[in-house]
């Protein structure tokens, strides 16, 4: 099955001084997320913002926002990013006791759930959870900085959460992938399975304009798309 890829520039790498302009023209660039890498100084160093970042970015925008919560003890934040208006709330699965409940909690405000898990922690932890996400993220670098390089394991991890998603009935549900994504992993990322990218220091760099940055990734995948051989029907 083909889905189509939606990109979401993570706003880390952006310039925070030029925020309203830097956004719009992602929105005008055509992207169809707004990823929000929000760190607390604990779960990972660095700490970035909270949800007034989420607000601000609420009013500048008509795209979805997503959440990215690296925090612990989300389960004290989620409130706040829904009451923003955040599209969608993604959680470490390494963070809270309660995963279930909290995903759930997320849902019944009629806010996407979606888990994440960093590069050393075993799919087989999101198992349970799975048939209650509307999206598995393949944390495809060590979380808490942007412009890593992607860590080629993930490749498997991404085969891995598309067939856990699609063996519990996700067929919907997107494997997300955050981290090193770039012109050069875009194609091997998307062929594994991945159909949500988020993207920060590919979209928010000093070498080109957003646009040209975003429109570098979509011809990428144009390409990958043109040469990919024709999918074996399921
Ligand atoms: C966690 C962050 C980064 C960021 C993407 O570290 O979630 O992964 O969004 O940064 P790039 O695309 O530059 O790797």
């Amino acid at each position: 099955m083909t889905r189509p890829v939606a990109l979401a520039p993570s706003i880390l790498n952006a310039d925070w001084t030029r925020l309203a302009e830097q956004v719009g023209e992602a929105e005008a660039a055509g992207v169809d997320w707004i990823s929000l890498d929000v760190m607390d100084g604990s779960f990972v160093p660095p700490i970035t913002f909270g949800a007034q970042m989420a607000s601000a970015v609420r009013s500048l925008t008509k795209l979805p926002i997503e959440a990215h919560l690296m925090v612990d003890h989300p389960e004290d934040h989620i409130g706040d990013f829904i009451a923003a208006g955040v599209n969608c709330v993604t959680i470490h699965i390494e963070t809270t006791r309660h995963p279930h409940r909290l995903l759930q909690q997320i849902a019944d405000h009629g806010v996407e759930a979606g888990v994440t898990l960093n590069p050393g922690t075993p799919l087989s932890k999101i198992e349970a959870v799975a048939p209650i996400c509307d999206r598995v993220q393949i944390m495809s670098v060590n979380p808490g900085w942007g412009g890593q390089q992607f860590i080629p394991e993930s490749l498997s991890r991404i085969r891995q959460a598309r067939a856990m998603l699609d063996a519990c009935g996700r067929i919907s549900s997107p494997v997300a992938v955050d981290g090193g994504v770039n012109e050069s992993t875009i194609a091997a990322i998307v062929e594994a399975g991945a159909s949500w990218l988020v993207a920060g220091s590919a979209i928010y760099n000093d070498r080109e304009t957003v646009s040209e940055a975003v429109r570098r990734l979509r011809r990428a995948l144009e390409r990958a798309n043109s040469s990919a051989p024709a999918r074996r029907k399921p």
